[in-house]
């Protein structure tokens, strides 16, 4: 099965998270979305970062794109993963595809560290800013931190690996 591992990936996460789903696809290829020139795969499964609670903007254009065709997604995101933040953005992601007629056969989603740019910015926001830092928020800053981790790519690695 001729399948495309396609991402967009700002500092890396989303990236290494595609690497451990290539293993599943033994014939199977990863590209960055910009350098992608053809959708003739079987598979196209599409990997984002979550940028305002869907897909980054790069990964928006190019499931634009993507038509009538076979498809499932994977990303990573700030929030936890069985938040109700997490849930939103798959179902933001799903209509994406669905819109398109694409076929969806399935989504993953891990927590990956937040860009530590983001993090001071965000740290020197005053109380009443929606994203300012209180215990809660830091806490989950700091999980996210951790991640994607080895649990990560191994969970990313089994659904893939079964779902096909
Ligand atoms: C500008 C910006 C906006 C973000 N927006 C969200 C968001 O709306 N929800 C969320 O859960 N995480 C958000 N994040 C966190 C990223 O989605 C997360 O850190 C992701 O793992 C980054 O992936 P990458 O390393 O592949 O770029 C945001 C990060 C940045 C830099």
């Amino acid at each position: 099965m001729k399948t495309l591992i396609a991402y967009s990936s700002k500092t890396g996460n989303t990236r290494r998270v595609g690497e451990a789903i290539l293993k599943a696809f033994p014939q199977g290829e990863i590209k960055d979305i910009k350098d992608i020139d053809n959708l003739d795969y079987d598979l196209i499964i599409v990997g984002t970062w979550i940028d305002k609670g869907t897909a980054d903007a790069k990964a928006l254009k190019f499931i634009e794109t993507i038509k009538e065709k076979r498809t499932a997604y994977f990303f990573t995101l700030g929030a936890f993963p069985n938040s109700n933040h997490a849930n939103d953005c798959i179902k933001n992601i799903d209509k994406l595809f669905l819109d398109n007629k694409n076929t969806l056969i399935g989504n993953f989603h891990c927590q990956g560290a937040i860009d530590p740019k983001l993090i001071s910015w965000m740290s020197e926001l005053p109380a009443e800013h929606p994203h300012s830092p209180n215990k809660e928020r830091v806490e989950r800053w700091e999980e996210a931190a951790k991640h994607p981790d080895k649990k990560d790519f191994e969970n990313a690695y089994n659904y893939f690996k079964n779902l096909v």
